[in-house]
């Protein structure tokens, strides 16, 4: 009854004689042993067959979005294939930077990029860097011109298109923090601005309606909203950013990369454009999410007679605030056994102090789940680690990565001291 659909978990997971969770072979309890719970392990051959299989469905440019999950380890394994690398900060331009991510593969984005941050992607020689409002056309174009470089840059557009996902995920719509609206006309002076300026090289179109969308028809919309902008410009680049679908539940299906590929290009064909230019997209989650698997250890089960059993465990909102923030939903399995009937309704909370940090408010395990199990929850991989936090002064979870050849460390956890490391005795 119930048990966990194998397609939300990694490509590397197979089950062993007794049903335990293996992956690449290893076993669940060695990783617990060796690292311990909470524990992040993303299975990094699940990652390349990803990248390669978004990198061949169609003639476009990849960039991963890596606010989804950052880590010196991953992109000194992404940069050895053909994909460009988002950053969204100054924070995550430095991770790119200590492992020797090349600059001209960098596209830098955000809202609010400071001074500061926009030197250093000049500096590092970022390849396309998104602007975002006026006030980063002035800001970027004083620094060029004060380095006396020409600077290659994107204009984000907000197409109007309403993506029918979270309202915190959704970010084409026209009431956005994010870029220049096309309706306005302030899409089309952000560009004459920049073609008018020797210091900035209009390269092209950014847009990105949101994430977590299945529905292809908003991909097909962002397309046609841009289309004035298209004819009338020319861009050599056109950036219709990141947003397929993952599936985290038993019932969904994630977006399927063709499909995506084929709504988007289908799309701008049927504009005939009469102009070479290069697409590029940005999945962040599609990437990584499904790669990766939580495992916590039960430490607490309190039944609520006749209202619920509620399974706390050594993490919660800050190693997962998805559920928090967005009302994400998880499934959750017993690694020991997987197949096992799921056959009892459980709230899955964390250790902190917030009668909202709660994992899966509707968690099927089976019944005899106890203190002492190791509990996992798949598609854990995007916006997990990279949205964690030291809420309650609880250490972050260390992150292992697993492949055909065995499994290594990639972030270790946090200890007392990294936790006291900003504080002034
Ligand atoms: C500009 C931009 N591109 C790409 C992405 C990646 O989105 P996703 O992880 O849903 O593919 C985001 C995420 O918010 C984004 O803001």
């Amino acid at each position: 009854m119930n048990p966990l659909s194998p397609h939300l978990l990694p490509l590397g997971a197979s089950t062993d004689d007794e049903g335990k969770l293996t992956l690449h072979g290893v076993s669940f309890e060695e990783l617990v042993e060796v690292y311990g719970t909470p524990l992040f392990v993303y299975d990094t051959d699940d990652i390349v067959d990803k990248v390669t299989h978004l990198t061949r469905v169609a003639n476009w440019k990849v960039a991963y979005a890596s606010k989804a999950f950052l880590s010196v380890a991953l992109l000194r394994l992404l940069k050895s294939y053909d994909i460009l690398l988002d950053v969204a900060s100054g924070g995550e331009l430095a991770v790119a930077k200590a492992a020797d991510f090349p600059g001209d593969r960098l596209i830098f984005h955000g809202n609010n990029k400071s001074r500061r941050e926009l030197e250093e992607a000049v500096a590092y020689g970022v390849g396309l860097i998104v602007l975002d409002s006026f006030n980063e056309v002035e800001r970027l174009r004083q620094i060029a011109k004060r380095e006396g470089k020409v600077v290659p840059v994107l204009v984000r557009v907000t197409p109007g298109v309403e993506a029918h996902t979270h309202e915190y995920i959704m970010t084409g719509q026209e009431d956005s923090k994010f870029g220049f609206s096309v309706s306005s006309g302030a899409a089309k002076k952000a560009i004459e601005t920049i073609m008018g300026d020797e210091a900035l090289e209009f390269m092209g179109i950014h847009a990105h309606i949101g994430s977590q969308i299945f529905l292809l028809e908003s991909f097909r919309k962002e397309v046609e909203a841009l289309a004035p902008l298209l004819h009338a410009y020319r861009p050599r680049i056109i950036n219709l950013g990141g947003g397929i679908g993952v599936a985290y539940l038993n019932y969904e299906e994630s977006g399927d990369f063709a499909i995506w590929a084929k709504t988007l290009t289908a799309t701008l064909d049927e504009l005939t454009l009469d102009f070479d230019y290069e697409v590029i997209v940005e999945p962040g989650r599609a990437i990584v999410a499904s790669s990766a698997l939580t495992f916590y250890t039960v430490g607490t089960v309190k039944e609520v007679e006749g209202v619920r059993t509620y399974l706390a465990v050594d993490g919660g909102m800050s190693d997962n605030p998805r559920p928090v923030i967005y009302d994400s939903g998880y499934e959750a399995f017993l690694p020991r056994a997987v197949g096992a009937d799921r056959d009892k309704n459980f709230r899955i909370v964390g250790k902190h102090c917030e009668s909202g940090d709660v994992i899966i408010k509707d968690a099927f395990l089976p019944s005899e789940t106890s203190v002492g199990d190791v509990v996992a929850t798949p598609v854990t991989g995007a916006y997990g680690y990279s949205m964690a936090s030291n809420y309650n002064r609880v250490p972050r979870p260390p992150v292992v990565f697993v492949d055909s050849s065995g499994h290594r460390l990639a972030i270790r956890g946090e200890t007392y001291d990294d936790l006291l490391r900003l504080e002034l005795f």
